[in-house]
């Protein structure tokens, strides 16, 4: 037979920029060489044991072996509804303003199919997390994007949205604390989006999975701006709380027709998260004032060893305000992939390029701190090693204290 093409919606995502990295990191590990990976985001640490006893519990229950609703269970929804008025002063309709996700990548990806048309736009941000634009593609709709400056703080400006939006624009993604930069937004910048996009008529996703992983000021939900509670989305994850990426489990809080849209699209093709996960994930909310100092302790630690070295051997960087994640410059001249490749080869210390997340990734390269304190040090000496900035940097004082 004919061997089959993939639809043409598939053959339009962005090629994927990792496979010759991956293709390197096979023939060293072939070649028995230390790779020391940081360019995944996928927490090293286990999930707390508290919740897993509980999974282990709710799994033994016959009720919890049959196929689950596409909302989710009414319990879960409610723990989540207690959490998110403790957490954010917001109080939710359990029954019609949450839904459980598999994982909020889930929602997120299936989002855009539920909301967009063909000829429909969607505003996304670059860098930024590839599933806003993907979704929007395979919904047959347009992701236009816009950007985020360093200067900036990585947030965009109104003004920037409003010049990248038209008739057709629907829906403007955002993420906070963002994955790559590791930026968080204040309460004042949703207050101004929520304004924007009310008086354009465009809804608001809030990409929020990192929320709880911060290291000073708690970050904000849109939905304490009350306008935002009829056009608008956010997206929360249990996988970085509670360090359960494997367990696929998230949710979505927002206006009762997205949410509903989004419940009905689910019933179409998936049947919800396993009961006993959203049991176990959601018993652990009430956890987090004790779980959650310690897990962001974890990461502080991380960040100041890897910003001290950063620093010192000349790499311009922006200290994150949240997420588990470091955006630093490459060496002036050297593209993102040239230096990715330049550093695996010479330490196999494997990072992420910029350009992952998009054309303005360019320059920049992304660390993820989810590996263990003596990895990352023994991966940071390895590239002070290579000295590979000049020190000091031209642009030094680009680096915030
Ligand atoms: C910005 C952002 N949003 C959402 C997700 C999805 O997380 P999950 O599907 O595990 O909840 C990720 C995962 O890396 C992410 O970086």
């Amino acid at each position: 037979m004919k061997s089959p093409e993939p639809s043409q919606r598939l053959r339009a995502l962005p090629r994927y920029l990792f496979a010759e990295l991956e293709r390197k990191r096979h023939e060293a590990e072939a070649a028995g060489r230390e790779v020391i990976d940081i360019s995944i985001g996928d927490p090293d640490l286990p999930t707390p044991q508290p919740i897993l006893d509980q999974l282990a519990s709710a799994s033994l229950l016959p009720e919890n072996h049959r196929y689950p609703t596409s909302a989710g269970l009414l319990e879960a929804r409610r723990r989540i509804a207690s959490w998110f008025e403790g957490r954010f002063g917001v109080a939710l309709d359990p029954a019609r303003e949450i839904a459980i996700l598999l994982g909020s990548k889930e929602g997120i990806g299936h989002f855009p199919l539920s909301l967009l048309d063909p000829g429909d736009e969607a505003l996304v941000p670059d860098p930024g997390y590839p599933v806003y634009a993907a979704g929007t593609s395979f919904a047959g709709a347009t992701a236009v994007r816009f950007a985020l400056h360093e200067n900036h703080g990585f947030i965009p400006r109104i003004a920037d949205l409003d010049r990248a939006a038209t008739d057709r624009t629907r829906v403007v993604f955002v993420n906070y604390p963002n994955n790559p930069t590791g930026a968080t937004a204040p309460l004042s910048f949703y207050e101004e989006l929520v304004g924007w996009a009310d008086r354009r008529g465009i809804v608001v996703a809030s990409d929020a999975a990192y929320s709880e992983l911060y290291y000073d000021r708690p970050p904000v939900s849109i939905f304490q701006v009350p306008a935002a509670r009829t056009g608008a989305i956010e997206f929360h994850s249990f996988s970085k709380t509670f360090n359960m990426t494997g367990w696929r489990v998230g949710f979505a809080v927002g206006a009762a027709p997205l949410i509903d849209s989004l419940v009905r699209l689910k019933a179409n093709v998936d049947s919800g998260a396993p009961q006993a996960i959203q049991l176990a994930a959601s018993w652990g909310l009430a956890g987090l004032p004790a779980h959650g100092p310690a897990l962001r302790a974890v990461y502080r630690e991380r960040r100041d060893l890897a910003l001290d070295v950063l620093k010192r051997i000349g790499c311009p960087i922006r200290p994150p305000g949240g997420a588990f994640y470091l955006w630093g410059r490459t060496p002036e001249g050297e593209t993102s992939m040239a230096f990715v490749s330049r550093v695996f080869e010479a330490t196999g210390v494997l990072l992420t390029p910029g350009t992952g997340f998009g054309e303005l990734g360019e320059g920049y390269f992304r660390i993820a701190l989810t590996c263990p304190v003596q990895a990352l040090e023994r991966a940071l000496a390895k590239i002070e090693a290579l000295k590979p900035w000049k020190v000091p940097h031209a642009s030094a004082p680009a680096v915030a204290t």
